[in-house]
């Protein structure tokens, strides 16, 4: 394993952060998030992990508001008291050695209760609930919770947060022009579909500061009558750039001038590569957002093949 990825066991630093190495444990539920006393026995879980060694830790996903809730109780995370809990899980896996962030998950309309919400009236196929259009305002307020629980995710110890764009919950239905039939300015052309996801990314960066984690899921594939078919559909993607030597600076630099993105980003953004690294004396992680107009698929192809090849 290490002779094909042999940076995989290696120490990654974020330049704020370090990982022990770029292991990740995905995000997956395991229902004590819910249960009476789950916390505890999640935390002994988690580190246990985390004693494994691995070099991140996503949580399941945790809702930013009453709405967004799975099914009625679930996990969520939008008050100070909640805090506390959330602390002792952060707790265990920093004891161990590894880093934890939290998932933030709206289900929008595949909750299982009657308040679900989504950007159209739309019932899903897996819950008997139809949801309640969002209205402008609730569009907006459900953005400031997510800034919200990011900002007491941090409190709460985590490392960062990631943001669940895919797999069908709130901002994935934003996206996929199936589930938004919205003619507002948060729906029709893609360019509104995709604006509730960068406004979240956009105003928790804002908020949570830059020395902090933000994770982006993104769809790979929707499987739904005009979903997206593949992730370099996007033409505002969430790519994560590793400068870690010489060599991947060069195919990382490539990547981004072949993602057409502007004369504008790749200069900023090779700049600010240049100043940390000089600064700091670190190897830099950042995390773009780029916007600009569809790339042929195989340019796109081989740029995505270059990131990977970059991280790697
Ligand atoms: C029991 C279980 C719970 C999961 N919970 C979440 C979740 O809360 N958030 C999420 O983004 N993905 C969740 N997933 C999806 C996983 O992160 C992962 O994408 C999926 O298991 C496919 O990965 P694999 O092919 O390695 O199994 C869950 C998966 C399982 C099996």
């Amino acid at each position: 394993m290490s002779e094909q990825y042999p940076c995989m066991f290696k120490p990654l630093d974020l330049g704020f952060t370090r990982l022990q190495n770029r292991v990740i444990m995905g995000s997956m539920h395991t229902g004590l998030e819910d249960s009476h006393d789950g916390f505890r026995k999640l935390s002994r879980f988690y580190q246990e992990r985390a004693r494994g060694g691995v070099g991140l830790i996503v949580t399941g996903g945790v809702s930013p508001d009453f709405s967004g809730q799975l099914v009625p109780f679930s996990s969520q995370l939008s008050f100070r008291w909640q805090v506390l809990k959330h602390k002792r899980l952060t707790t265990a896996v920093h004891e161990a050695g590894s880093k934890i962030c939290l998932q933030l998950l709206h289900a929008g309309r595949y909750a299982m209760h009657p308040f679900a919400v989504a950007p159209s009236a739309l019932k899903s196929p897996i819950s008997p609930f139809r949801p309640r259009e969002m209205s402008l305002r609730k569009v907006r307020r459900t953005i400031d919770a997510y800034v919200n629980a990011a900002v007491l995710a941090r409190k709460a110890g985590y490392d960062g947060v990631e943001i669940m764009g895919s797999e069908g919950y709130l901002i994935n239905q934003f996206i996929c022009a199936h589930t938004n039939k919205r003619e507002d300015e948060w729906g029709g052309a893609f360019e509104n579909r995709i604006r509730f996801a960068v406004e979240i990314v956009d105003r928790t960066r804002r908020a949570v500061g830059d020395d902090w984690i933000v994770i982006y899921r993104l769809s790979m594939l929707d499987l739904l009558p005009d979903g997206l078919e593949d992730v370099t559909c996007y033409p505002a993607i969430t790519a994560a750039v590793v400068f870690s030597t010489p060599s991947q600076w060069v195919g990382a630099i490539t990547a981004m001038a072949l993602f057409a993105i502007g004369v504008f980003a790749f200069i900023w953004s090779f700049w600010n590569a240049v100043q940390r690294s000089r600064d700091e004396q670190i190897a830099v992680t950042q995390v773009y957002l780029l916007l600009g107009s569809p790339t042929p698929p195989r340019v796109r192809r081989i740029m995505l093949s270059m990131l990977i090849g970059a991280v790697r």
